[in-house]
């Protein structure tokens, strides 16, 4: 059984489908979860729903704007004297529509590298002093499958997530002199509101036409899940939750600069 009693977590994009299921996670094993998100009032709802020993809490960040991200950790190191454990999930597909452009334009590019590399880059450099300080720490990058192979219509997604990778492999090194542990973890395929902009675009491309939430986007994540997954299982939130928990607790203090892929034995090294 993971313990993360006494430990006090922060979490970006956990108003939604993965940092939600995280966040619950974390709750579960006794942390206390601070949820940032974009969406206010989706991080407001997640914070309703978990569960434990923990302190829950909330605010607003842009990941992409460094003067709210560093608002936002030192109001969440003032609100629990101390962070711990960082998840950098937040992260995008793509912009307004994406999934009507058979290739990403401009703004695909730059706004999907601002939100899923330099977030990333951008939170971790804001609460990597405190944790210098206190010489402990445990990052934990989500990145994706999308780092392990290219993808023909999703390679700005795809670039970005295989930089979240080489990222963590860096800031290990980086951080190691100083008992902050940086991992990553490589999710599958997950039934998010990302995926369903994903079918959405798949389901195009094949002359379907979606509405948000069909039955039919659904159906197209299945037939993904068939064709891709050796396990024949979609990964859920909690799935990742777990490795997560796992990453952020002392059971892991010897691995650091890791990319462990959760997804049914899609991808095997
Ligand atoms: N769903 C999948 O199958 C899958 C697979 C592999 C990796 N991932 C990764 O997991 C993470 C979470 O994805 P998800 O599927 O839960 O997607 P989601 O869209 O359900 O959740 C993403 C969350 O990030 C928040 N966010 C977006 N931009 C932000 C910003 N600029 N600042 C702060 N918060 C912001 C959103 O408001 C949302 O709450 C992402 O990094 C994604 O790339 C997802």
């Amino acid at each position: 059984m993971i313990d993360l009693h006494g430990k006090h977590a922060v979490v970006t994009g956990g108003g939604s489908g993965i940092g939600k299921g995280i966040s619950e996670v974390l709750a579960r094993a006794g942390a206390s979860v601070f949820v940032a998100d974009i969406e206010f009032a989706s991080a407001e709802l997640t914070i309703q729903t978990l569960a434990g020993d923990g302190e829950f809490l909330c605010d607003i960040v842009d990941v992409t704007e460094t003067s709210s991200v560093n608002r936002m950790i030192e109001s969440a190191i003032k609100a629990f004297g101390k962070i711990d454990i960082l998840v950098n999930n937040a992260g995008i597909i793509g912009t307004g529509k994406w999934w009507e452009r058979e290739t990403p334009n401009d703004e695909d590019w730059s706004r999907v590298h601002e939100v899923n590399v330099r977030g990333v880059v951008r939170v971790s450099e804001s609460i990597v002093p405190h944790m210098k300080r206190c010489k402990y720490g445990k990052i934990v990058n989500i990145a994706s499958i999308a780092a392990r192979q290219g993808s023909p219509d999703l390679p700005h997604y795809s670039t970005t997530k295989a930089a979240v990778v080489s990222w963590t492999q860096s800031n290990a090194l980086q951080l190691a002199p100083f008992n902050v542990n940086v991992n990553a973890i490589c999710p599958g395929l997950l039934w998010t509101p990302m995926w369903e902009s994903i079918a959405r675009k798949r389901a195009r491309f094949v002359g379907q036409t979606l509405e948000l939430g069909s039955s039919t986007g659904r159906e197209v994540f299945e037939q993904t899940v068939e064709q891709w997954i050796p396990m024949k299982r979609e990964q859920t939130p909690e799935d990742i939750g777990n490795l997560a928990a796992f990453l952020a607790s002392d059971l892991s203090r010897n691995i650091t600069g890791q990319a462990i892929n959760v997804d049914g034995g899609r991808f095997t090294n």
